[in-house]
């Protein structure tokens, strides 16, 4: 009785609280970038994302483009991460959520950008701009079933992910309402109003809900074409009758488009179609019918006969005149290209008639991390950190900054990493919750209170509880964590006693540092390792080996810098240079750089260019400090233009550069710090004796490299030659995930080593044979080089060696080449691979590196092809790979998968017929 009285009290409250606050309740308009709050024309009132903490605002000017909202952007760093934007709801209302974007060649690199779009862990789109002056529009409509949304982007493949407006519409009827809406979007794919009188849009005040309805009259390609003769446009003056709800408003349906020769025809491309879709037509009668005529049309969707069945008679299916109907299909597959007719039927006098028309696909939505709710709570205690800000899933599309996740479809937490972030009060109960839980670091901070109990994290390998506060005993319950390896206690306050049973774990345990924590007396304890303060990391290594810990611990490899050679053409660099001084990259002092690397400590890394040493910034972030050897730069300025080059080279698949430090005749470049060293050390270096990697990982690798190689020859503008690709110019993240170094870095090249500036540069056995011979680079350069890569993937083995290719052959070109024409391709498999890989993409793989490396530049592919193979491969070996973990006969599962090409039993005498280096130098075309 209670409840339904205070139901009844509270939609006026409601109304009075939106009429007093607000124009448009349920609205909010973000301008992304902006400074100040501001009403536009239409009425609506903008507010800008000032308060958000990430990225970095700019403002464009773009022809023809007036409103404020789009002269302004927010973008974001090309980097691993995720940049949220949470946002109230109401649950159990649905809303439509719009994201624009407007380029306007903000960052004055001409690369348009190239990233995703998610809401919460849910992929909506990705944003691929087109046209520096264009506006991208992505609508989703969704039912709000949490109190807040996220709209995340990620991902960036070329260029700086940006946002110009960020806007939510909430709805209050149910066209909407699907059967399917707890499990999918609704993204607006077309809203069309035909028969428009101009060109503008229809939206608010017009839509209460500011929909755009686009008008039928904008000329864009694949947009409304193959018009039927006879087609005209009529509209009204007369109100429509449109009830309430979100029917299309009455302005739209006061336009509509005839088919006088009795057929309407339209063909559309349908954004993010093939697939299912919703789709409504709108129809009301707004011409004046003479008593013998009659309209009666069907719609005629080619393939689809069943549909074309029931004939529309608007006037009799709206039950009068100027009022609205409205068939549509709540679940129908439409093709990526929509050709549609609406017919007259034999007893109709007058041709169809449309009014408006909405498409929308069904997105399914992605269930997020299972420790989502668990993991809100924690970031709630601490809710003015910047760590705490990241918003979104913790896990999907990508983890927050200080989390890792497994790789289940709904993702558990596996590692926090929040050490050093000046946490208070206890350590958050509810981090015991996450079950998946395999590291957590937590040193470093002033946490107080008593260690909790982790036996609701039962795979805990790693604690780092070390430099806090904490005070109680050590739990017992940590002797029942059967994977512990490692536990940190020390420089706590922690009192009592460590357990003989904890002594006597087999882990890394250190307890040093707590006045009144002792050991229990009497006990030696045999299989354990205890770190003093002194004990060196050597003996951690040694402890941790073969756990992922490595990731954490790193091995601070760089990679050794070859002689010379090196990157972009320098003259089709030169006119980009004009107005680099304005733009210049970061400038380091000395005395950072010094302190950064601790006087220059650690030497990781050495070759033609210099010196590269280990560092990290104040921040924590950790560089690698490239020291020239070259002093011969003119002066600061020409050397800063070329480093303010370089600064405008981003792309995820690319290393990093931070900046410069000019001074004290120093001339020095930062990049960031690749912790897993070069792809030459773990393809063929002492690092392969303890691990491998797999073929998918190796694909992964090919794929990241590839797609840092494309942006550079088609994402720059002019378009950038690697020249010196090779194996220990691709680096490898923590992650393994590669990116190529050493790009941009010619001109520095040619005054570095002047000696040798006018001849071929490169490195013997990666080197394209037709520039060598011809001095003219292209593109296909790099690709040969490239091919080459692919090669040691495949074999594990050097470009050049004396020894592994057979008496008289030193190439791995001319190896590869003979076998895998022959059909053997067994007999260039690397053997740490272990069979482990599936036949099909083995040969996809080394059929496509066969290609890389002919003769003739012409002959060989773009570096997006060669993307688009490795990543059919991918796909392929992921399936391959999900076969063999659901079965144990994997052997005779890859001899089943053997492509067309069956492995030749003839023993193949490569030597007999190999071409030495040189040889194959002079003879490009042999073979
Ligand atoms: C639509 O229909 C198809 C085929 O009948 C079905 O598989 C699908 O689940 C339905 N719903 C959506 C949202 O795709
Ligand atoms: C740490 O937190 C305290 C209290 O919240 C604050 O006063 C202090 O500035 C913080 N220090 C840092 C380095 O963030």
């Amino acid at each position: 009785m209670e409840a339904r009285f205070l139901f009844l009290l509270l939609p006026p409250v409601l109304l009075f609280l939106g009429v007093t606050t607000a124009q448009n309740p349920g609205f909010v308009s973000l301008d992304c970038g902006g400074q100040e709050n501001f009403n536009d024309e239409l009425g609506l009132q903008w507010t800008p994302d000032d308060s958000f903490m990430y990225g970095e605002t700019a403002n464009i000017s773009v022809a023809n483009e007036t409103r404020k909202q789009y002269m302004t952007l927010r973008h974001f760093p090309a980097d691993n991460r995720k940049y949220c934007y949470t946002l109230n709801v109401t649950t159990r209302t649905r809303y439509l959520v719009r994201a624009s974007f407007l380029y306007g060649n903000f960052d004055n690199n001409n690369v348009y950008p190239k990233f995703d779009i998610s809401l919460g862990p849910t992929h909506w789109a990705t944003i691929a701009i087109s046209d520096a002056d264009t506006i991208e529009v992505q609508e989703l409509i969704f039912l709000a079933s949490d109190p807040t949304i996220s709209v995340c982007l990620s991902n960036a493949t070329t260029g700086k992910p940006f946002l110009s407006t960020l806007e939510l519409r909430q709805f209050n009827g149910s066209i909407y309402l699907t059967q399917f809406e707890n499990q999918f979007y609704l993204s607006v794919s077309a809203r069309i109003n035909f028969g428009a009188d101009s060109e503008a849009p229809v939206r608010y005040p017009d839509d209460p809900f500011d929909r755009i309805w686009e008008s039928d009259s904008v000329r864009k390609a694949n947009y409304l074409v193959d018009v039927a003769a006879g087609t005209e446009k009529v509209s009204t003056r007369m109100p429509i009758d449109v009830s309430k709800g979100e029917r299309p408003p009455q302005k739209v349906m006061q336009t509509a488009v005839v088919g006088r020769n009795g057929s309407l025809t339209y063909r559309l491309n349908l954004d993010g179609f093939p697939g299912f879709g919703w789709a409504f037509t709108y129809f009301a009668e707004i011409e004046d019918l003479k008593p013998n005529e009659v309209r009666k049309f069907r719609l005629v969707l080619p393939g689809n006969p069943d549909l074309s069945k029931p004939a529309v008679n608007i006037e009799e299916n709206a039950q009068g005149k100027y009022r609205l109907y409205e068939p549509g299909f709540p679940n129908i597959s439409f093709p990526f290209v929509l050709s549609f007719r609406f017919g007259r039927t034999s007893d109709s006098t007058l041709g169809p008639l449309l009014n408006a028309m909405e498409i929308n696909k069904y997105v399914k939505k992605i269930d997020g991390s299972l420790d989502g709710s668990v993991i809100a709570t924690v970031v709630s205690l601490y809710s003015s950190a910047d760590w705490a800000q990241e918003g979104g899933d913790p896990c999907l599309p990508v983890p927050w900054s200080w989390v890792l996740c497994n790789s289940d479809p709904q993702p558990r937490i596996v590692s926090i990493k929040l050490s050093g972030k000046n946490l208070t009060g206890n350590i958050p109960s509810d981090l015991t919750k996450l079950s998946g839980l395999v590291e957590l670091w937590l040193d470093g901070n002033s946490l107080t209170g008593p260690i909790p109990d982790f036996s609701g994290c039962m795979g805990l390998k790693i604690i780092h509880l070390e430099n806090n506060q904490l005070t109680g005993e050590l739990p017992p319950s940590l002797v029942d964590l059967p994977n512990l390896r490692e536990l940190y206690v020390q420089n706590n306050m922690l009192s009592g006693t460590v357990s003989s049973a904890l002594l006597d774990k087999n882990l890394v345990l250190n307890y040093t540092g707590n006045a009144n924590l002792h050991k229990k007396h009497n006990k030696v304890s045999q299989n354990k390792i205890i770190i003093g303060s002194s004990v060196g990391a050597a003996v951690l290594l040694i402890a941790t080996i073969g756990s992922c810990i490595l990731m954490h611990k790193g091995k601070k490899k760089y990679p050794k810098q070859d002689k010379l050679g090196h990157a972009v053409s320098a003259q089709r660099l030169v006119s980009s240079l004009g107005d680099a001084a304005n733009e210049a990259a970061h400038c380091f002092s000395v005395s950072e750089i010094e302190d950064a690397t601790s006087n220059f400590e650690k030497k990781v890394g050495s070759g033609g260019f210099g010196v590269v040493y280990y560092g990290k910034l104040k921040d924590g972030k950790e560089i690698a400090v490239k020291v020239l050897t070259s002093n011969s730069f003119q002066g600061k300025r020409e050397f800063s233009n070329e480093v303010s080059l370089l600064s405008r080279i981003h792309h995820r698949n690319l290393v990093q550069f931070l900046g410069y430090c000019q001074e004290e005749g120093k001339s020095i470049l930062v990049y960031e710090f690749m912790h897993n060293g070069t792809l030459k050390e773990h393809l063929y270096g002492p690092l392969t004796r303890e691990r491998s990697i797999s073929w998918i990982k190796r694909l992964e690798i090919a794929e990241d490299a590839a797609k840092g190689i494309e942006y550079l020859h088609t994402g720059c503008v002019p378009s950038i030659i690697h020249r010196d690709l090779k194996t220990s110019n691709i680096l490898l993240d923590r992650n393994l995930r590669a990116k190529v170094s050493d790009f941009g870095l010619s001109k520095l090249a040619v005054d570095g080593a002047s000696h040798v500036s006018s001849i071929v540069r490169g490195t013997v056995g990666y080197l394209d044979p037709e520039y060598y011979i011809s001095q003219q680079l292209t593109e296909k350069s790099d690709v040969y080089s490239f091919g080459v890569i692919l090669l040691e993937l495949i074999s594990g083995h050097e470009a050049i060696s004396n020894e592994s290719f057979g008496a008289n052959c030193r190439n791995i070109v001319q190896w590869a080449k003979l076998h895998i024409q022959s059909g053997d391709i067994q007999g260039i498999v690397d053997p740490s691979l272990h069979g482990v890989y599936d036949n099909q993409t083995m040969w996809k793989i080394a059929e496509k590196a066969l290609m890389c490396v002919q003769p003739h530049g012409h002959m060989r592919p773009s570096m997006s092809e060669v993307i688009k193979e490795i990543q059919d491969a991918i796909l392929i070996e992921r399936g391959a790979e999900a076969v063999r973990e659901g079965s144990s006969d994997d052997i005779s599962r890859h001899s089943m998968h053997s492509s067309q090409n069956i492995a030749s039993p003839m023993d193949i005498g490569a030597s007999e017929h190999c071409l030495s280096i040189d040889a194959a130098m002079a003879q490009p075309t042999a073979r």
